[in-house]
């Protein structure tokens, strides 16, 4: 069999014959959003989104996507309270992926899907997003399925929602099979209860090159990206050792070269791309400015111009003191 695997036809071997509602509608479902301290850059199978490298991810605990589904006349989505537009991208994605579950004559539904983080500006709210809406598949038309199925599923709608069903740290393990069912992710069995997170928003506009187009481009036009793969598995070693060892430093340290080396590919990328706004630039001077001064804090970036920054604890209050303006999160608290 060597027709090249869809979506479809991947997911419709783990479903009942008829997939129904199994009611009028169900309570929202809620996922985290998550950031990776070793990023997922770059697809060896674009259908299914299977990655090029694992990667190793935080979630952040209460900020992310609550969705809901309900029986309706028509198929709509309400983003944020918001209807929005059938024609539009947005609600045509979330359509698309309901229809590889219920099939394209399935009843109509109403998705009603709110993000506390900003949409579309590189603080993964298509993790989060596709991670509550396939929860919310899930519920909706009790289908039971497994963790794994969930996780894999999750994946086909945004590679990050694999890693949005976990709180903590998770690792998405590449996987080897052609169908991508062993592409999934897995929480870790660690908690670190002093680990903050503090975002740093430069700009919540909406990107102007979505991370799926930006991933794309990089791995077919930036020779760069060939020293990708091997900077990855390395640096998923570093995190899991420091995760072991509790060592601060050599997790920031890691994240913040992974993040960096992952945007040096997207630099050598044609068109190039480049996330970063001068703002971006300024608190990336300015941590190192802290750090300099004594103050362990780390960032990483993702497909957009604001920062995550990484700190303990201890130093919440120096680092306030540098970013008054950030939120921080305590991931495992
Ligand atoms: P981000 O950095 O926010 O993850 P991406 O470019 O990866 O940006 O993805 C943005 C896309 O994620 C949106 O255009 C939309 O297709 C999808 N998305 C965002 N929020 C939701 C949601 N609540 N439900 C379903 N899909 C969502
Ligand atoms: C830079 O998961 O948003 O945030 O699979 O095409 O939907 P698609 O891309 P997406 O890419 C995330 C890229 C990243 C790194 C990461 O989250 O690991
Ligand atoms: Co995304």
């Amino acid at each position: 069999m060597s027709e090249r695997m869809t979506k479809g036809s991947v997911i419709a071997q783990y479903l009942p014959e008829r997939v129904t509602p199994v009611g009028e509608t169900i309570a929202p479902v809620f996922a985290p959003s998550n950031i990776a301290l070793c990023k997922y850059w770059g697809k060896r199978d674009v259908e299914l989104n299977l990655p090029i490298n694992s990667s190793l991810s935080i979630s952040l605990a209460h900020l992310g996507t609550q969705t809901r589904l309900s029986v309706s006349d028509e198929d709509a989505v309400w983003l944020n309270g918001e209807k929005v537009a059938a024609q539009d991208k947005f609600a045509r994605k979330v359509i698309a992926f309901i229809d590889l579950f219920r099939g394209p004559q399935g009843s109509p539904v109403k998705v009603e899907t709110d993000n506390n983080i900003p949409t579309a500006a590189g603080l993964a709210s298509s993790a989060s997003g596709f991670a509550a809406l396939m929860l919310a598949i899930d519920g909706f038309y009790g289908l039971k399925l497994d963790p794994q199925c969930l996780s894999a599923f999750a994946r086909m709608g945004s590679g990050s929602a694999s890693r949005s069903l976990y709180t903590g740290f998770v690792e998405w393990q590449m996987g080897v099979r052609e169908d991508g069912m062993d592409s999934i992710a897995l929480p870790l069995d660690s908690h670190w209860d002093a680990l903050r997170i503090g975002l740093v928003k430069v700009s919540v506009a909406e990107k102007a090159v979505d991370s799926r187009s930006g991933m794309n481009r990089t791995v077919e036009t930036a020779h760069l990206y060939q020293s990708w793969p091997l900077q990855a598995a390395a640096d998923l070693e570093r995190l899991h050792q420091a995760i072991a060892d509790k060592n601060f430093t050599q997790l920031g340290e890691t994240a913040e070269q992974n993040a960096l080396s992952m945007h040096a590919t997207m630099i050598a990328a044609w068109p190039p791309l480049l996330y970063w706004q001068p703002g971006s630039v300024a608190a990336m001077h300015r941590i190192w400015q802290a750090r300099a001064e004594g103050v362990e804090v780390y960032f990483t970036m993702d497909a957009g111009p604001n920062l995550k920054l990484l700190f303990t604890a201890e130093a919440e209050a120096a680092v306030k003191h540098y970013f008054p303006d950030m939120e921080v999160i305590a991931p495992f608290g």
